[in-house]
């Protein structure tokens, strides 16, 4: 969701920016646009649709562009006011002069525009954004300082921002600041960069100063200066990045999503490093910082998520529930935010977030941590907001997913589920020791499986041309799969655009069965285990109604080719593990589909890869 880049140095600015640009798309936008200082004026080119279209109109400008030393870049996901070239960032204030790039939004920009407009300023566009432009800008004529306009401007916002501005008249200059939305300056050699994310400057520098609320960075081409609210000057920190620029590349995939999906064996290899060797080792998870006594004590546990994560986290309640006996309840936090919640000091509360930005989880985490929770945050991003908030984290290192649609950062989060109940089953010793075991040696065997199972592909990809043209799809499941169901459908809905649903089996009969006919694949999850001969009945109810039956299971009963049109088969799993079996061919369908579809499947429309608004 929106992006920023800022370069000061003298390499080909607009070059720096738009491929900064490039390596944020993936987190979905609808416009774009850049501001250089090009011979001491301010000029900014914008346009609507793909970054290609920005691409072109500058390519046009390259004479008029020869002389630019510094400049701010953005992507641009709509919240106030349409995409178009006019919303599009960056805004200027009325001389045009100074101009801004924002990520967040600035809530109280009604009021600021009428008293702005009082004024005399001239708003050209809708959003939220151009009145930082002016206010800053009038702050700057009082002033004649931009690090203290923007000090001064931002004690007057409300709201979330990054933000990077420039003004022509204090040249080959960035002024960066943020509040509740993410901004890291990278460290150059006679150049520096601001950007919103790691990998708009990853190829150019490894080295970065991950900015503070309410701090300020004057950057230019050889200094960096950092000041709190208060004017005071700040030593930077300097951080290496974890990065390697390799991992933006789709190292010869059609998709990033394709990509992703066969990294998973390596990300579950990945994750258990460090933390299991071998079955009979205990799983070490020191990340949770809460002390055994503590741990065994628990009785509760609440955890936010949305999306994906939030299937993640109905896994990890079965998971959890079923090794530790601890009640865990799991919300949407756009859910949990509003209404009156109970957990307080004696609740673990667990947020769950890929990206760990997402507005919702984050602001759920900080209710929670204010009520005096402890936070245990299981993040992709261990350098994110919510990372910051936490009091343990469990980083599930998937690497950078660059894919809008989640798959291998699910498989991690699944991970971080496992072995964090089995840690606290281990320190209850809350679940039968040899079942303990088992568990351990089907999770050290799990990626060879689901490498056996990638090799088997094309049964999937002949399932997905059969079904895409349908218009619908139904997912059903029972007990821990019911979450598989729900990403599945997810999953295809995301990034073919098919309606798809998932319900637990059980519930057909009461409602979704009248949509049942010949035209409606139900797809079932039928992992061995406890509930596998009730979904085979339930699947039954819908052959009964002519549905059009699909299995997605780890039986071989070839009975089952009589009631299914088509049968995916996975190799078996134990059935609290099946969770992670059974989503790998359900994620391979939906990227077929789509791909088949011609859908642009890593980057579906609407769709943003980190959603920073409420
Ligand atoms: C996943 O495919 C989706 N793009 C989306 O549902 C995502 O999981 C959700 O927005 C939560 O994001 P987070 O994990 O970064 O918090």
């Amino acid at each position: 969701m929106c992006g920023i880049v800022g370069y000061t140095g003298k390499k080909n600015v607009t070059d720096i920016l738009t491929g900064g640009l490039s390596s944020l798309e993936y987190r979905g936008y609808d416009s774009s646009g850049v501001a250089v200082i090009a011979d001491g004026k301010t000029k900014v080119y914008k346009a609507e649709g793909k970054l290609q279209n920005l691409k072109d109109l500058l390519a046009t400008k390259q004479e008029e562009l020869k002389s630019a030393n510094v400049g701010i870049g953005h992507i641009r996901w709509a919240t106030h006011g349409i995409p178009n070239e006019i919303n599009a960032h960056p805004h200027t204030s009325t001389c045009g002069k100074l101009a801004v790039v924002h990520n967040g939004i600035i809530e109280n920009f009604k009021e600021l525009r009428e008293k702005l407009e009082a004024k005399g300023c001239v708003f050209k566009s809708e959003t939220d954004t151009e009145t930082v432009a002016h206010l800053v800008n009038l702050k700057y004529e009082e002033t004649k300082d931009l690090k203290e306009a923007v000090r001064l401007a931002s004690k007057e916002l409300d709201g979330a921002y990054a933000l990077c501005i420039i003004h022509e008249d204090v040249p080959n200059t960035i002024i960066a600041t943020r509040r509740n939305a993410p901004l890291l300056i990278g460290v150059g050699e006679d150049e520096n960069f601001a950007a919103s994310d790691v990998p708009a400057i990853i190829e150019h520098t490894k080295k970065a100063i991950y900015l503070d609320d309410n701090q300020i960075a004057v950057l230019k081409p050889n200094s960096i200066e950092l000041f709190d609210s208060n004017n005071n000057k700040i030593s930077p920190k300097v951080e290496l990045l974890p990065w390697e620029p390799i991992a933006l590349s789709k190292m010869g995939y059609k998709h990033f999503m394709i990509k992703e999906i066969h990294e998973q064996p390596d990300v579950i290899r990945n994750f258990l490093s460090g933390k299991l060797h071998s079955a009979n080792e205990p799983v070490k998870l020191d990340e949770v910082k809460l002390d055994k006594e503590k741990l065994k004590n628990l009785n509760r546990i609440q955890v936010v998520a949305c999306g994906t994560s939030l299937h993640a986290a109905m896994v990890g309640k079965y998971v959890i529930e079923e090794l530790c006996k601890i009640p865990v309840d799991v919300e949407a936090s756009s859910e949990y935010i509003y209404r009156t919640t109970v957990t307080d000091e004696h609740t673990l509360v667990i947020g769950v977030s890929q990206s760990g930005e997402t507005a919702d989880t984050l602001t759920a985490v900080k209710q929670s941590k204010a009520r005096g929770s402890h936070i245990l945050i299981i993040t992709n991003r261990p350098d994110s907001a919510m990372a910051r908030e936490a009091d343990s984290l469990i980083p599930v290192n998937a690497g950078i997913e660059v894919s809008v649609a989640a798959t291998k950062s699910y498989v991690a989060q699944l991970m971080a589920f496992y072995a964090l109940a089995l840690h606290l089953a281990e320190i209850k010793d809350s679940a039968d020791k040899d079942y303990i075991k088992t568990l351990k040696n089907e999770l050290l065997l799990l990626p060879q499986k689901i490498e056996l199972l990638l090799t088997k592909k094309e049964k999937i990809q002949k399932c997905a041309r059969m079904y895409s043209s349908s218009k619908n799809f139904i997912f059903i499941a029972r007990g821990m799969n019911y979450a598989t169901a729900l990403e599945g459908a997810l999953k295809l809905k995301e990034i073919s655009y098919i309606n798809a649903t998932g319900y637990p089996a059980g519930e057909l009969k009461h409602g979704p069965i009248a949509m049942l006919d010949e035209t409606l694949p139900v797809l079932s999850i039928m992992m061995n285990g406890k509930v596998y001969e009730k979904i085979l009945s339930n699947a039954q109810e819908a052959k009964a109604r002519n549905a059009r039956m699909i299995a997605l299971t780890d039986s071989l009963d070839e009975k089952l080719e009589d009631l299914f049109d088509y049968v995916l088969n996975v190799p078996h799993v134990n059935e609290i593990i099946s969770p992670i079996m059974a989503i790998i061919p359900l994620q391979l369908l939906a990227y077929y589909i789509a791909e088949f579809l011609g859908k642009d499947v890593d980057q579906p429309r609407n769709l943003a890869k980190s959603v920073t608004v409420e």
